[in-house]
């Protein structure tokens, strides 16, 4: 006897596996601090100082960064977990925060040469660093949130 959708008895002798999905968001926090300075090369220092004022100070200041890391995925119900959070922490250190930490973002940091080094383009280029790392875990990015100050952060959904 096999079941289908709510466990009618089929007719055929196909294999019908009910498999419901429950999807878990799951979020992992890391930190690094950086230092770095909002600038464009092809302006001016005085209309970079207009535009973007104490950020562009020539001699750098820094943040300390808090990264959110959403995932989304499948409950995995023999292990009841979605993801093995500090594989996933790892993962997270390794290819972003490692290269982060206590860096000069506009100068030492490969992913974002030739890059504006503002939170939005950190989001950014941090998903686009990550991405296949987390779908090798067999879940899926969600979110990236991260936080320059108390007052300012980004969320980027990957679009
Ligand atoms: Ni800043």
């Amino acid at each position: 006897m096999r079941f289908g959708i709510f466990g009618k008895e089929l007719e055929n002798d196909s294999i019908y596996i009910l498999k419901p999905l429950t999807m878990i968001y799951l979020t992992r926090r890391e930190r690094f601090n950086a230092a770095h300075r909002l600038y464009r090369e092809d302006w001016s220092e005085e209309k970079n100082m207009d535009v973007f004022g104490k950020c562009s100070n020539p001699n750098w200041h820094g943040h300390n960064y808090i990264l959110f890391v959403t995932v989304k995925g499948e409950m995995k119900p023999e292990l009841g977990y979605v993801v093995d959070l500090k594989v996933l922490g790892q993962v997270i250190r390794e290819k972003i925060i490692d290269r982060l930490d206590h860096k000069n973002i506009n100068l030492e940091v490969d992913f974002m040469k030739g890059r504006m080094a503002s939170t939005e383009h950190i989001a950014m280029a941090i998903w686009k660093e990550l991405d296949s790392h987390i779908l090798a875990l067999d879940v899926e990015l969600h979110r990236i949130r991260l936080e320059e100050t108390e007052n300012n952060f980004v969320e980027y959904f990957g679009n």
